[in-house]
């Protein structure tokens, strides 16, 4: 029986093992995901006893993303360049570390609106912690002209811009003029999420034609995505960025490239 895990501390709240589970199921593949606490100080001890068991690979979350780095063998560029790894894999006994949170960001998008491409001109990101690094890095691949990062500690804007030259950088107390001529609204962090402080911004200077998306999917409905649709803006939420990062490493856990659809999203709500 081929087997996966999302490994984290904590962990009880993931949504991994019911995803994985919905499609291990719909294709009848006889296969296991289970969810496994683990303290960071028990990550390498961890990874070695399910390499030895034969475990295809591990999803990896708070705080494990970053910590996993000096464990592995071998690294694909864009988790390199995110410097945070989601995806393991065991391939001959060797770990692997990939990235997929970048693609489930974008293909979420992707799905969301027919064409992407006139909303990438400009796209300004608020907040520059680990989901932020996957974030913009997606944009940058997908084709993005210009990213504005915006985040409450400037210095982790100003070092997350050495990835690339189309990222500038603003205080996080004028994002409310920084939102002229947007093309895109992305929030990455954690503010707007239940039981968090809300996101204060006021939208009057964001174009009515810029897509919003909040990466906080509980609640569904950001009040910053409340505020983007009473207005008239496109939204989109973040639930589809987790259900989109888990495709291709599903496709790699168990070989089989899952659909993501409506009832797949109505389990996870
Ligand atoms: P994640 O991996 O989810 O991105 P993180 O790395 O802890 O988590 O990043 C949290 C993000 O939310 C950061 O951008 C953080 O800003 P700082 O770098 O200044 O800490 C942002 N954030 C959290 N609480 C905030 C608040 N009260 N006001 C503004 N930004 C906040």
């Amino acid at each position: 029986m081929m087997r996966a895990a999302v490994l984290g501390h904590p962990i009880s709240h993931s949504l991994s093992p019911l995803l994985h589970g919905h499609w291990l199921q719909h294709y009848g593949i006889s296969g296991k995901y289970e969810a496994i606490d683990t303290p960071p100080e028990l990550l390498a001890e961890r990874l070695s006893q399910l390499n030895e068991k034969g475990y295809q690979g591990v999803n990896l979350t708070v705080p494990l993303k970053q910590q996993v780095l000096p464990l592995l063998d071998t690294i694909s560029p864009l988790a390199e360049r995110i410097g945070a790894v989601n995806t393991l894999t065991f391939k001959d006994g060797q770990l692997h570390g990939e990235n997929t949170d970048a693609f489930g960001f974008v293909e979420n998008l992707h799905q969301a609106v027919e064409n992407l491409a006139p909303f990438l001109h400009q796209a300004v990101v608020l907040g520059a912690g680990g989901a932020s690094r996957a974030v913009v890095a997606g944009l940058l691949q997908a084709g993005a002209e210009s990213i504005l990062l915006l985040n409450r500690s400037r210095d982790k804007a100003d070092a997350l811009a050495q990835m690339d030259e189309r990222i500038h950088t603003a205080e996080w107390a004028n994002r409310n003029e920084a939102l002229q001529g947007a093309t895109l609204l992305v929030n990455t962090t954690s503010l707007g999420m239940q039981g968090q402080p809300a996101l204060e911004i006021d939208l009057s200077a964001l174009p009515q034609s810029a897509l919003v998306t909040d990466i906080v999917y509980q609640p569904l409905i950001t009040p910053l995505l409340q505020a983007a649709k009473q207005r008239g803006n496109p939204i989109v939420d973040g639930l589809g960025m987790l259900i989109y990062q888990a495709v291709p490493a599903f496709e790699q856990f168990f070989g089989t490239r899952p659909e993501v659809t409506s009832a797949l999203r109505e389990t996870l709500l």
